[in-house]
């Protein structure tokens, strides 16, 4: 994860670099920092924690030439010491990504009686630049980033080289671009906000930013000469809208994001690439990690029940070392809001390789899943700020639906219109208020269980991960049927059970489980779409009623209240829902 950002114009960069990192901050938030070079000097200030604390520190730098970063710790702890740039023999380094390769390398530095300041993977390629530098500063970032093994984003300022800033790929995602300045970021809305013109390196690329130009350079270190990127980030709304947190404020965004997101596949000649594909498929393999991993189970029970192709839906990082079977003519769904998931890309490489079409879908055009995916179905979340996902959750599942709702059509079945989901959404969330209150009891619980069935699973695993997101409460989600062989020996008066019944055909089973967890003295919160269910078994307060829906789309609807219910839980705790600890919204690493 982290996020780095470069700048060299005309003026200070000082501010510049901080606006840039306030924008990457959701990538990581453990430590930040920013380095400048003025009249030549190389000038770094660092410190630990969110970019703010970086804020007033920064305030004096000057220069008009920097790099900076906000950290998600792999090697070594959150710490000013750890914090990036990384400096050696006056050259400074930031980096996103991990050096696998980082303990033999800097084994040979110490060898040769250089010392170190960090315990991280990335000082290693300061001092291998340093080592390297003869006066051209990117032939010395090609000689060291040679050296490396792993995954990398780096942008590099070194004393004696004049005012440029060179920059390296691999793995890890990076962004140029020009007009007013040269400028560098991880993600297109921060280069964007700073650059006319943006373009995208590729894996094995370099870039050398002037105040004037951005130039391009291929593995030889020959000039690139490439087009910018299109795109257009109107719906990229960047404020709180009146909400005191981001999570909160997408959740309310969630009924247009499925609006956006629901796309007729087969009547839109745009969707030619995808329609083609499907009318191909015969089995579907779906990646994707945490949420995202969620969508995937959700799409796997609607896929199977409305089209009838068999699914196997796999967490990535899995998937990547098991040496899966690809059997020929599959599809590979790979599953990510970021595009930037480092495992889910792996895993769409290695399916790519075994001969699958992989069909990405993804809430970020230009992201590095698109460029690996033979066709992509974007979703239209808008911009998701708050770690935890919510709304590309259900954006996700709108997209997925429609995938389930074109092959249904295609293998000459019919599947129920998504057309109303958006409204009904609207009213989901409308009713989901009421949770508040049920956060009081969740906050008083040791862990919380969170049951369902067949559709209802994927809705369980989604507000149990939720909750330990945010709130931090041990949780887990459940299949309610699996519940007696094992996991009820732990449910008990302090072990509340959140059962989600969307679909009425299994009602009834799910129930069974309700009374068995009511017996042993736990306290149920029923989710349902399926009205009068529950009354006369539990206290009304303890029942939400949804609007009735499609047993198949369900988990659109029944996931909302669990996202409600952990962001309630995280705000009574005093927690930030926005900033879970530990946690990144871009897992670019594995
Ligand atoms: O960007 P992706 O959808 O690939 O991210 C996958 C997971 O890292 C992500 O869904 C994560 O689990 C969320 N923070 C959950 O809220």
């Amino acid at each position: 994860m982290c996020g780095i950002v470069g700048y060299v114009g005309r003026k200070r960069a000082a501010p510049i670099l901080l606006e840039g990192l306030k924008k990457l901050e959701y990538r990581g938030y453990d430590s930040a920092g920013i380095a400048t070079l003025d009249e030549g000097k190389l000038h770094v200030v660092k410190r630990k924690g969110r970019v703010e604390e970086l804020v007033s520190a920064a305030e004096n730098l000057e220069g008009n030439i920097g790099i900076a970063h906000t950290r998600w710790a792999t090697h070594g702890a959150p710490s000013e010491r750890n914090a990036h740039p990384h400096s050696y023999g006056g050259v400074a380094v930031v980096h996103n990504g991990i050096i696998e390769n980082a303990g033999e390398l800097r084994a040979e530095c110490e060898a040769r009686g250089e010392t170190f300041s960090s315990e991280t993977d990335s000082e290693v390629i300061a001092h291998l630049i340093a080592a390297a530098f003869r006066g051209e500063l990117l032939a010395a970032v090609r000689e060291g980033t040679a050296r490396l093994k792993g995954s990398y984003a780096i942008a590099v300022l070194c004393e004696g080289a004049g005012n440029v800033i060179a920059a390296a790929k691999r793995g890890s995602p990076l962004l140029v671009g020009k007009g007013g300045g040269s400028v560098l970021a991880s993600d297109l809305p921060a280069a964007a906000a700073f650059a006319e013109k943006v373009y995208a390196l590729k894996d094995g690329e370099f870039a050398l930013l002037t105040e004037d130009d951005v130039r391009l350079f291929g593995g030889e270190l020959k000039e690139i000469v490439r087009d910018p990127l299109k795109f257009d980030l109107k719906e990229e709304g960047a404020g709180k809208n009146g909400f005191s947190h981001y999570m909160r404020k997408e959740m309310a965004e969630i009924p247009v994001s499925i609006a956006n997101s629901i796309v007729d596949l087969k009547a839109q000649s745009r969707f030619l690439a995808i329609n083609i594909v499907l009318c191909q498929t015969y089995y579907i393999q779906i990646v994707a990690c945490g949420t995202a991993y969620h969508s995937g189970v959700a799409a796997k029970a609607a896929i199977e029940a409305l089209a009838r192709v068999p699914v196997e839906v796999s967490v990535a990082s899995e998937y990547r070392y098991r040496d899966p079977i690809v059997p020929k003519g599959t599809l590979v769904i790979a599953v990510s809001q970021s595009g930037e998931t480092a495992d889910t890309i792996a895993a769409a490489k290695l399916a790519k390789e075994k001969g699958a079409t992989v069909l990405a879908v993804t809430n970020v055009a230009y992201s590095s899943l698109t460029e690996v995916a033979d066709v992509c179905l974007l979703t239209h979340a808008g911009r998701e700020i708050a770690v935890a996902a919510t709304k590309s959750f259900m954006a996700q599942l709108a997209a997925l639906y429609s995938i389930a709702s074109a092959l249904a059509d295609i293998k000459g079945r019919s599947a129920p219109s998504l057309v109303s989901l958006p409204a009904l959404a609207e009213d989901a969330l409308a009713r989901s208020e009421r949770v508040k209150g049920w956060a009081q009891a969740i906050a008083r619980s040791k862990s919380v269980y969170f049951i369902g069935r067949g559709f209802d699973y994927a809705a369980a695993l989604e507000g149990s991960l939720k909750l330990k997101e945010v709130s931090y409460l041990p949780s887990e989600g459940y299949p309610a049927g699996e519940l007696k062989h094992g996991t009820l020996a732990l449910v008990g008066e302090h072990s509340p059970v959140i059962a989600i019944i969307g679909d009425e055909k299994v009602a009834d089973k799910t129930m069974n489980a309700v009374f068995e967890v009511l017996s042993r003295g736990a306290r149920v919160f029923l989710v349902t779409t399926v009205e009068g269910l529950g009354e006369g078994t539990l206290p009304k307060e303890d029942i939400l009623t949804l609007p009735a829906c499609e047993g198949v789309y369900s988990p659109l609807l029944t996931v909302i209240p669990l996202q409600m219910l952990a962001y309630e839980t995280a705000v009574l705790f005093g927690l930030d829902p926005d900033k879970p600890r530990n946690l990144a919204k871009s897992v670019t690493v594995e």
